[in-house]
């Protein structure tokens, strides 16, 4: 029989084992990868860019995401196969840059949040538009 003195170190034993483990696990630094936005961004504003970013287009999300070559029919976000993400970079470096230097309204946001100027502005619901009238 183990003693009520053993049972009680061993439950302290496994709560601090687990705790730990989850602390190791806190969403806020997920490994991702950004190359422009913040790394700590939610998944919440992530989602919304991205939303936005298709909307501004005109077009679905694999238009800039590519699935994974060997296994599932699902898109593979992190990759960086399709052209167009590292397009897309240069365009959201573009319109943060617009914005830090020209819409710098709100002191408290982060340039990368700003969006006096965003993809819409010129794209209008377009991925080519140079040719809009
Ligand atoms: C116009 C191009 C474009 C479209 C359309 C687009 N994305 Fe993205 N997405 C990007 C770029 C560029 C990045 C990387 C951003 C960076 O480097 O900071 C990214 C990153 C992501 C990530 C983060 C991946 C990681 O590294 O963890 C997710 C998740 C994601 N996109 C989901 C979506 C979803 C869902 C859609 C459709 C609703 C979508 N994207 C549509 C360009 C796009
Ligand atoms: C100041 C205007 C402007 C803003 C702001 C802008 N774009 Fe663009 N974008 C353009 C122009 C002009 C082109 C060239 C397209 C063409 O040849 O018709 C382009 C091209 C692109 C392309 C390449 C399309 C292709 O077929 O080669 C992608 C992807 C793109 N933009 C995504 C974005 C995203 C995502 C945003 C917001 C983060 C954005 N753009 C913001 C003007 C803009």
């Amino acid at each position: 029989m183990i003693s009520k003195q053993q049972l009680v170190s061993f439950l302290c034993i496994a709560l601090f084992v687990f705790t730990g483990i989850a602390a190791t696990r806190l969403p806020q630094n997920k490994v991702r990868n950004l190359k422009v936005l913040p790394n700590d961004i939610s998944d919440l504003a992530l989602d919304s860019f991205m939303h936005s970013y298709s909307k501004a287009l005109g077009v679905a999300c694999d238009f800039c995401h590519s699935k994974d070559k060997n296994s599932t029919n699902e898109l593979n976000f992190e990759l960086d196969d399709n052209p167009m993400k590292e397009a897309a970079r240069k365009m959201m470096r573009l319109t943060i840059q617009l914005n830090k230097d020209y819409f710098y309204f709100d002191s408290t946001r982060r340039p990368e949040y700003l969006n006096v100027v965003s993809c819409i502005t010129c794209h209008r619901g377009d991925p080519m538009p140079a040719d809009l009238k």
